[in-house]
């Protein structure tokens, strides 16, 4: 029997602090959560998919609406925007009113993003459904809609006033969703802590097998992390930019693809060949690690086929967000299994050389 019920980790960025807590059976307390009484208006956001399945948890809290969108990158748009704004309006929310986010990171960077400008900004919550966003997403204070032009060009970092977190409802995420979040468990292993990456080799069968504890553990070492990080530079002026760690490659890859049949862990640990295989030939890393990353990404099933696509398009997708001077891009790059550290001379001879070596790698094809 699963022994660890709950964790609790803090976010502390003085008066906009808060806490993560994470307890397996979360979803079943809504009705009577202590947070939501502190408000007279409460209001909720969800996709239909959610709805759907946590109906009944859904209804039987105190909620004046309960906003439903369909399921989905496109609605982080600014179409929904005014949808979720509009709903706001004419339920005369006022400053003191609380946004409830219960989804994964399309629902909570929007809803995030609606709090953040109603009224100059009123109280959220967030409840994240799918892996990534308990270890990512819902953490951290960034949210933000597409424009037609670029992802998550508009947003604002603002923080939400608490994070409630149950494993349990990762029991209905549909699998290649659930390997969304396992990249980015294995980024934060790699780019801060070596312990917690052996304890995802060793207990890879048991997280793949949902297990209730294994699944707290992660997901509070993983917001532990990056409740660290976000602590030291909420903004992302400098340290923040570690978190980005594959995403370089992975972010080419999403949009060669045009976002569709790569999930977006799968292109992270990708992303984490490509990038480590660069720190590798410059010295920078030991092949060990190579080895060992790609061991772990082997045995957490992060494995796919890659579709093939044109190099030329992948490098200018990729140098679009990380151009650095002339030639040359910013790429966070491994020095050993726990450290990274950011450069901004990679040249993209080697980012191709490296994808082709990432290519040839029975893991991704
Ligand atoms: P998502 O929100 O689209 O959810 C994925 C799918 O799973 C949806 O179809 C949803 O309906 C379904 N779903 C969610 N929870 C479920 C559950 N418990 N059971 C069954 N189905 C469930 O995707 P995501 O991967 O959570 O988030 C991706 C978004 O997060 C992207 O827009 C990305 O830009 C953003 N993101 C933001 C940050 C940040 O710091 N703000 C960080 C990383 C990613
Ligand atoms: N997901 C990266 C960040 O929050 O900074």
């Amino acid at each position: 029997m699963d022994g660890l019920f709950k964790m609790k980790v803090h976010v502390s960025l003085g008066e906009r602090s808060y806490d993560i807590n994470i307890e397996a059976g979360l979803m079943e307390q809504l009705a009577t959560m202590k947070e939501f009484k502190k408000y007279k208006k409460v209001i909720a956001l969800t996709d239909s998919n959610i709805y759907r399945i946590y109906q009944k948890q859904i209804e039987a809290a105190p909620f004046l609406k309960v906003i439903q969108i369909p399921p989905g990158e496109e609605t982080k748009s600014f179409a929904f925007l005014q949808q979720v704004w509009d709903h706001m309006v004419a339920i005369k929310l006022d400053r003191k009113s609380l946004l409830v986010l219960i989804g994964g990171g399309v629902i909570g960077d929007l809803g995030g993003f609606a709090a953040a400008t109603y009224m100059r900004g009123i109280d959220f919550v967030q409840i994240p459904t799918t892996l990534l966003s308990q270890v990512d997403s819902s953490v951290g204070g960034k949210t933000s809609i597409n424009h037609p032009q670029g992802k998550n060009l508009l947003g604002a970092f603002y923080q939400p006033k608490a994070v409630y977190i149950d494993p349990n409802v990762l029991k209905t995420l549909p699998v290649n969703e659930f390997k969304s979040g396992l990249g980015e468990v294995v980024k934060y292993a790699v780019i801060r802590d070596e312990s917690f990456f052996e304890y995802l080799r060793e207990s890879a069968s048991d997280i793949l097998a949902l297990k209730s504890d294994d699944l707290i553990k992660i997901i509070a070492k993983c917001c532990t992390i990056k409740a660290d990080v976000v602590g030291i530079d909420e903004r992302e002026n400098g340290l923040r930019a570690i978190l980005n760690y594959g995403h370089s490659a992975a972010h080419g890859l999403e949009n060669v693809c045009q976002y569709k049949g790569v999930f977006h862990g799968q292109a992270v640990a990708f992303g984490m060949d490509v990038e480590m295989f660069i720190a590798t030939r410059r010295g920078l890393v030991l092949e060990k690690d190579f080895a060992r990353q790609r061991a772990v990404l082997a045995t957490l099933k992060l494995v796919f086929s890659v579709p093939s696509f044109a190099m030329d398009k992948y490098l200018s997708a990729i140098s679009m967000d990380k151009k650095n001077t002339d030639d040359c891009l910013s790429f966070v790059l491994p020095k050993k299994i726990g450290e990274v550290v950011l450069l901004d001379n990679i040249n993209y001879e080697e980012i191709a050389e490296s994808t082709k070596n990432t290519l040839r790698c029975p893991i991704f094809n």
